[in-house]
């Protein structure tokens, strides 16, 4: 028996790219796909169901079951450490996260601040450093904090380096490369293994003919 496959796609940057990749693997996407404001779009001769959700909730929808499968940034998942399989690296999307902050500055002596949207990921970091630093969550703009004394570092997402050479601040290490990947719900893998091999064996093709 063939069930809907849902699949739930991050809105946003990684977006256009993911939905690149599904095309190339030969599923017939609609032009609505592209452009509305949508958040659940069926594609019935596809047998997929498509959620569009805020990136670093992707990991929480597939988490619950709610979707069978999921794209979402490695940044995300290593945030949000969810119980999900990573099933393959899709290659989109390519940045990195680093630690950056003024340039010539050093971490304050006695109470270190780092401003991030990952606050897991740097914790860790400067845990594995043996440096104690108070953590300081923001939800964007995280290179304003150093600017403008909140923190004397930032962890963040390093993509063409724009964002960071425009506001003056450098990159002083660099964490652990980022691509998005296709995560699935344990349960669904069981359930609807031979469609959910089906969309990897596709999309592992056109990812490895883009090396
Ligand atoms: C991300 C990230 C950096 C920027 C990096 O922010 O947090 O600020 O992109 O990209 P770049 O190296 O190409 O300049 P995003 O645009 O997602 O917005 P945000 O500030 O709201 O997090």
């Amino acid at each position: 028996m063939n069930n809907v496959l849902t699949i739930a796609m991050p809105k946003g940057r990684i977006f256009e790219e993911a939905a690149d990749l599904l095309r190339k693997a030969g599923y017939q996407l609609p032009p609505e796909f592209d452009d509305s404001r949508k958040l659940i779009i069926e594609v019935e001769n596809e047998g997929l169901r498509f959620i569009l959700a805020k990136p670093t909730d992707v990991p929480t929808y597939v988490e619950h079951g709610v979707a069978d499968i999921g794209i979402a940034g490695k940044d995300v998942l290593l945030e949000e450490e969810r119980d999900v399989y990573e099933l393959l690296d899709l290659r989109i999307s390519a940045c990195y996260l680093a630690v950056a902050g003024l340039p010539g500055t050093k971490m304050n002596d006695v109470a270190p601040r780092v401003a991030t949207k990952y606050p897991n990921v740097a914790e860790a970091y400067f845990r594995e450093q043996g440096e104690q630093v108070e953590i300081i969550k923001l939800n964007g703009s995280i290179e304003l904090a150093p600017i403008i004394g909140l923190s004397d570092r930032i962890v963040d997402i390093v993509s063409t380096g724009r964002t960071m050479r425009e506001n003056g601040l450098v990159e002083y290490e660099r964490i652990v490369d980022v691509t998005s990947r296709l995560i699935v719900n344990p349960v669904s893998y069981r359930i609807k293994d031979n469609q959910i091999d089906d969309l990897v064996t596709r999309l592992s093709k056109v990812v490895s003919v883009e090396d």
